[in-house]
């Protein structure tokens, strides 16, 4: 009976043994996080302008643009400022115009898009400067 009792107890310790290490290989296989990035559109002391204004990501990463001051604000890409065509531009910007503070939305610039300069403006302001840029890395 003390005999049986320490083989399984040998045995308990063996399967804890193997399920740590088949753990740790699962983490270190695991793909990096995606991240959030978060731009204000209009700074907190009322600039006309995206913050950060320039930004670098990966493929699968999100961007969310907050209304925050001097509304109205949009994020608006041309098909000549994205390393794709029109359709490409089309699905990450956002021409609805926020008004109220706190108003937002996202793009995850997913693996299917290429890497490159994606470069947008607020429509309403672009002649003020109100630019920016999100660098997608490969
Ligand atoms: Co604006």
């Amino acid at each position: 009976m003390k005999f049986t009792a320490r083989i399984f107890r040998s045995l308990s310790l063996a399967v804890a043994a193997i399920a740590l290490v088949v753990g740790s290989l699962t983490i270190a296989a695991a793909p990096a996080a995606a991240a959030d990035y978060e731009v204000k559109m209009g700074s907190d002391s009322g600039l006309l302008v995206f913050e950060p204004a320039n930004l670098t990501v990966k493929a699968g990463d999100t961007v969310t643009w907050v209304n925050n001051k001097m509304a109205p604000h949009n994020v608006i890409f041309d098909d000549g400022s994205v390393p794709g065509g029109k359709d490409l531009a089309t699905k990450v910007s956002h021409s609805q115009l926020t008004f109220a503070p706190g108003e937002s939305y996202s793009t995850t610039f997913t693996a299917d898009m290429p890497a490159g300069e994606y470069s947008y403006y607020c429509a309403p302001h672009r002649g003020a400067g109100m630019v920016g840029k999100i660098t997608v890395e490969g």
